[in-house]
């Protein structure tokens, strides 16, 4: 393989410059010719194409989003769309290509396979909930960004003891919301892969009221329902004055964490090497800090497991 393409889709996360970068220099390392693809699949189709240099990823490994931007195309959906994106690949001679982004890429990402594109898939989205991995590139940026916005609603909370209500993004998943929520010690989590119990979330803010406590944070995931509607439900059954924090696109962006940037430079380079050697169809991970590779069609046919130990762990330590 002498011609490998690279674009990012979906919603940006921080670290995907991090794992451009890695997949232009390991590329141009194994002398292949590069290309950035633009405007994700919408930009494949359009042709909206460039060849990249050692010096086109200079210093982009510390920034947020995606230089190559990002889009969600219903076109490439359609038959007409893939043909249009094939012909483009075939203009440029592009022989492989490497798609940062979740599950809605990769379903890209497999069509083009099928059709005789080798692709392969780095896990690249703030949700967490690829699975084959344990971690997804911007998933530890996205987690820090809730913590520090938790520590500050934290101070406002207890001056003057409000309950908050705090909803993260995370789609169907709710890894963001357990992570923060263990990681700040929030009273209850609310995550869309555990049936909701009103009763006990109520119960234990009324008991730390009890106790004297000062303030109350709940974690809400976005998979859940409204952060709004669960605050008024929440005021209604406790009668404690309740404030709601929609968390919203700010946990989209932002200088990559030191893990992210390390994650999407070990993918990014794994996934060119898993083109050197032939393979097509693949997804990159981590799992037990060990790069491997899964098939892309059993990606997406599984679901992503949250880790239920941590639940448990947290209302244990949230008593
Ligand atoms: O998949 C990343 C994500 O941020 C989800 O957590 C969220 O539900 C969605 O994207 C928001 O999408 P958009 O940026 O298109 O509003």
């Amino acid at each position: 393989m002498k011609k490998i393409g690279v674009l990012t889709s979906g919603g940006d996360a921080p670290g995907m410059n991090a794992a451009v970068r890695a997949v232009v220099r390991k590329s141009i390392f194994h002398d292949m010719e590069v290309f950035g693809i633009y405007n994700g699949y919408q930009g494949l189709m359009e042709g909206n194409i460039k060849k990249m240099e050692l010096g086109s990823v200079g210093d982009i490994i510390q920034r947020g989003g995606t230089i190559l931007y990002s889009a969600r195309s219903e076109e490439f959906k359609t038959e007409e769309g893939q043909q249009a994106a094939i012909k483009q690949l075939k203009k440029f001679g592009i022989e492989g290509l490497i798609v940062i982004g979740g599950d809605g890429s990769f379903r890209g990402a497999e069509k083009l396979t099928k059709k005789g594109y080798p692709c392969i898939g780095v896990p690249g989205t703030i949700d967490n909930d690829i699975p084959g991995t344990d971690f997804t590139i911007g998933f530890d940026t996205a987690l820090n960004t809730i913590i520090d916005a938790i520590d500050k609603i934290r101070d406002t909370a207890t001056s003057h003891e409000r309950t908050y209500v705090v909803e993260v993004m995370g789609r169907n998943a709710g890894d963001l919301a357990l992570w923060a929520g263990l990681a700040d010690g929030a009273e209850s989590i609310l995550i869309p892969e555990k049936p909701d119990d009103f009763k006990s979330v109520v119960d234990k803010l009324v008991r730390g009221q009890e106790r004297g406590k000062k303030h109350s944070i709940i974690i809400l995931a976005e998979g859940v329902g409204s952060g709004f509607d669960y605050g008024h439900r929440i005021e209604e059954a406790t009668k404690m004055e309740t404030r709601v924090t929609i968390l919203g696109h700010i946990q989209r962006g932002g200088s990559p964490t030191g893990f992210d940037r390390v994650l999407a430079s070990r993918l990014g380079a794994k996934a060119v090497d898993l083109l050197l050697e032939g393979k097509a169809g693949r997804v990159v991970g981590i799992q037990k800090n060990e790069l491997v590779d899964h098939d892309i069609v059993e990606i997406l046919t599984h679901s992503h497991e949250i880790n239920m130990d941590m639940y448990r762990l947290s209302n244990e330590l949230s008593i």
